[in-house]
């Protein structure tokens, strides 16, 4: 990728990372850092930091971090050239000249072409002789063959590698067949068909292309789980993506309907509600919640009414408002899922249901009372601690109006129902505090630091070393000096060593040192690393150089027998030597 460093230097410059991050995160700014929900994880608390100084965010809650591309590439799943791009545009630029023929874009269209390919030859397959039990099957579940036509299913032949030679009769190698993930190695040193006999579902992306498939079992002599889909490809990722949003987002409805299944999606389809998609499977992420907040304003959860729809409605109902969506409930009653419910009582009634849906506080609210028995003191007492508890962690107003409700419904005074959610509410921010101090304590002591695993075993040493570092990236002057005084060998992390000796030869090209810069050098989750190192957020002592390289010498002459396995016999012998000249 041949984009110039000034040009990244200046979309950088022009896309300020607060604003940036801004747009997709709520942030609440306090001095020079902002804080705000993270779009990568789910939390109830904001562990989400954008640090204006460094340009640069980072997590506590994931321990991801970065700079405004890094930011952009993770969120809109883009590479780093389109990364780039996308912000350049924002920023009104005219983008470079791309090199168009590298490596991973050739793969990508490869992969697209392929998911092409294997949608006709399914579709094809599923009308032919053989097809005929799969075709059946999706006729006994009431499918048209407009239905199946539009939605472009198909059936995977029974056979092992079927799909795989009509690929490579194409022209397709094996490397391309396994990056689109339709083929996996097998042990013989063969491929074999991601998708076998199994009736088949197209996953399409917002532009039309078809990115990613699901396979359904449809006899009983299939083996493997009910379904299997395409894993994460360089075209796709499961978590961002909703089955039929290419069809819904054309819909003119200001409102989504969000199901658990692609059966569910089609059949609502073909009854007329053509605003249905699929978070497949899993509950809903902020980056799909996001969206469907592109489109529309108000999204209906309509999942199956068992325990584990429930279940995902409570954990989707917090991601959705973050998007700034407005959550209705719907409540299947009398079917298991909303392709039964349409199939039994028509599409009349399901719309009635769209219709009559309560909104997500409600059905929060509904949900704890069937918990309890209200008609008894004891079930009203816990009703009450349970409800007032769930009504502590919404704002002040609807606090009001719920709680004139509570209290009507209880028969209650409604300043006893307030006073109880105050409580609530410092309790929440008490937790929040001590969750947050808790993250702070573990992260500068290094447990569970995957980047740097030596961290927890030698923390003075680790904590020199960071705040070493902080010092020179922000100094960058000192580095020279630093180089001169202290030798990357001396550093008792490998982690911490391996940046230090990527400053030195950075600052010895006569760069200037930046997260951008560093991220072509190192992982994701190394820069993360680097990102917190460089805000300061590791254990704050001095800042002192001369007493920071003091300790960092000391700390990698004392050795411990736990390091001896670490070193080389010749690193060995230069640390014994170090130990004899201390003791003498
Ligand atoms: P369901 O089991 O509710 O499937 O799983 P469904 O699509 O409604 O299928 P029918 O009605 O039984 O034919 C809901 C969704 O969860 C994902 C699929 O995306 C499915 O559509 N899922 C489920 C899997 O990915 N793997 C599984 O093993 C099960
Ligand atoms: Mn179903």
């Amino acid at each position: 990728m041949a984009i110039p460093f000034e040009f990244i230097n200046e979309v950088k410059e022009r896309n300020d990372i607060t604003d940036v991050i801004g747009s997709y995160v709520n942030l609440k700014r306090n001095g020079r850092t902002s804080k705000g929900l993270c779009p990568f994880h789910s939390e109830k608390t904001p562990s989400f930091t954008v640090f204006s100084d460094t340009s640069s965010f980072y997590c506590f809650g994931c321990q991801t971090g970065g700079d405004v591309i890094g930011f952009i590439r993770k969120i809109e799943n883009l590479d780093y050239v389109e990364a780039i791009k996308f912000l350049a545009n924002r920023a009104g630029m005219q983008m470079v000249e791309e090199n168009k023929n590298d490596g991973l874009s050739q793969m990508r269209l490869k992969i697209r072409e392929q998911n092409r390919e294997a949608g006709k030859f399914f579709y094809h397959a599923l009308y032919s002789p053989q097809g005929r039990q799969a075709l059946d099957y999706f006729h006994s579940r009431g499918l048209s063959d407009e239905t199946i036509r539009h939605f472009g299913l198909g059936w995977s032949p029974d056979d092992w590698d079927a799909l795989t030679r009509h690929l490579q009769k194409l022209g397709y190698k094996r490397e391309e067949i396994l990056a689109a993930d339709l083929g996996y190695n097998s042990r013989s040193g063969g491929v074999i068909d991601r998708f076998r006999n199994r009736v088949m579902f197209p996953i399409i992306d917002l532009q039309g292309n078809v990115t990613a498939f699901g396979g359904r079992r449809f006899t009983e002599d299939v083996k493997g789980g009910k379904y299997v889909n395409t894993g994460d490809t360089l075209i796709y990722k499961k978590t961002n993506h909703l089955f039929a949003m290419n069809f819904a987002k054309n819909n003119k409805n200001d409102e989504l309907i969000l199901c658990e299944g692609y059966m569910d999606v089609i059949a609502l389809h073909q009854a007329g509600f053509t605003n249905a998609v699929a978070a497949l499977g899993t509950a809903v992420t902020p980056q799909q919640a996001r969206l469907m907040a592109k489109y529309v304003s108000r999204v209906v959860l309509s999942q199956d009414g068992d325990e584990a729809g429930q279940k995902s409605i409570v954990r989707s109902i917090p991601i959705m408002k973050e998007a700034g969506l407005d959550v209705r409930v719907l409540q299947i009653t009398g079917a298991k899922d909303p392709d039964e419910f349409i199939k039994k009582y028509g599409p009349e009634r399901f719309k009635r249901l769209v219709d009559g849906c309560s909104n997500d506080i409600e059905y929060s609210i509904a949900r704890i009372e069937n918990k309890y028995d209200i008609s008894t003191d004891d079930g009203r007492l816990h009703y009450l601690r349970d409800v007032c508890d769930f009504l502590g962690g919404l704002g002040a107003l609807e606090r009001e109006v719920y709680a004139a409700r509570i209290s009507d419904k209880l028969k209650t005074d409604k300043s006893a129902v307030l006073s109880q959610i105050n409580a609530s509410v410092r309790r929440r921010k008490f937790n929040e505090k001590r969750r947050e101090f808790r993250e702070m304590a573990q992260a500068s002591a290094g447990i569970g630091d995957r980047v740097n695993p030596q961290r927890s075993s030698n923390l003075r040493g680790a904590s020199a070393e960071d705040a070493f570092l902080e010092l020179i990236y922000h100094h960058q002057n000192l580095i020279e000096r630093a180089a001169a005084e202290i030798k990357p060998e001396e550093f008792v992390t490998d982690f911490s060593r391996r940046v230090y000796e990527k400053f030195i030869e950075l600052h010895a090209l006569g760069e200037e040192i930046s997260v951008g810069l560093l991220e072509q050098q190192f992982s994701e989750s190394e820069i993360s690393e680097i990102v917190r190192i460089i805000n300061g957020e590791g254990m704050r002592g001095t800042s002192d150089f001369g007493h920071l390289m003091a300790v960092i010498k000391e700390e990698s002459s004392r050795i411990k027998p736990s390091d001896v396995n670490k070193f080389s016999n010749d690193e060995l012998l230069e640390q014994m030597k170090l130990l004899r000249r201390k003791k003498s």
